[in-house]
């Protein structure tokens, strides 16, 4: 299976659909908590203040409970962190969630396993998508693709050396037990790689597969 999976929607406010859809999700959540994974880069973090701002609201966040697809094995006060990222841009400014697990590259890939097994699903799965084709810290040619299935969270690296640090990060295991995976995609820099990914191409972002898969992409990075 090659290509884009899902629908895929051009956006002229990228942050803000990406709150929205996130606020809708919440508010037609299952069960009385809410589990939502955050990704890293720029895009990730427009889009976390934006939904920090939208959802004031509508959003309880004491009732929600914050995980991430993938970490960088840096300390956690590291400006390249995606725990800082995600703290900074979403849970200081919202003050309050029910539940925070950040991921620790110390601790290992088994211990975040453990505490994704107690999930089962989570609602939300946000991703971003590199101009290489990697989502989340799936890497072009890297071990974490080939991830058994029972396997939900793997160390890997990026074997081209562009992407800096070792990594930890969701396996497509994982990613397909969320009921939303939402990616936003931003940018000049990114219209190449959704273009051939829209051909068809075999990426690591194009082989992410869940109940529903939503790309959202803003018109500079729309394949034409
Ligand atoms: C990370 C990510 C990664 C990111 C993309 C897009 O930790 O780097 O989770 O998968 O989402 O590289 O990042 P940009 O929005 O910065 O281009």
């Amino acid at each position: 299976m090659h290509g884009v999976h899902g629908e895929l929607k051009v956006v002229d406010d990228l942050p803000g659909a990406f709150a929205q859809t996130a606020i809708d999700a919440f508010s037609s959540r299952s069960e009385e908590l809410f589990y939502l994974a955050l990704s890293g880069g720029s895009t990730a973090r427009v889009c976390y203040e934006r939904l920090a701002e939208d959802g004031a609201a509508s959003v309880d966040w004491l009732s929600v409970n914050v995980y991430w697809g993938d970490e960088r094995c840096v300390p956690a006060d590291d400006p390249d962190s995606n725990q800082l990222l995600g703290r900074q841009a979403l849970l200081e400014r919202v003050g309050a969630a029910n539940a925070v697990f950040p991921m620790s590259c110390e601790e290992g890939p088994d211990a975040y396993q453990l505490r994704l097994g107690e999930v089962g699903r989570l609602d939300v799965i946000h991703l971003g998508l590199g101009a290489d084709g990697h989502t989340a810290s799936l890497f072009p040619d890297s071990p974490a693709l080939d991830a058994d299935p029972g396997q939900l969270v793997a160390l890997n690296t990026d074997p081209s050396g562009r992407n800096p640090h070792p990594r930890m990060t969701l396996t497509y295991s994982a990613i397909s037990r969320a009921r939303l995976v939402v990616f936003t995609v931003a940018g000049e820099d990114k219209r190449q790689v959704l273009t051939d990914l829209v051909g068809g191409a075999d990426l690591p972002a194009g082989r992410v597969v869940a109940d529903r898969v939503l790309w959202l992409v803003d018109r500079d990075a729309a394949p034409r």
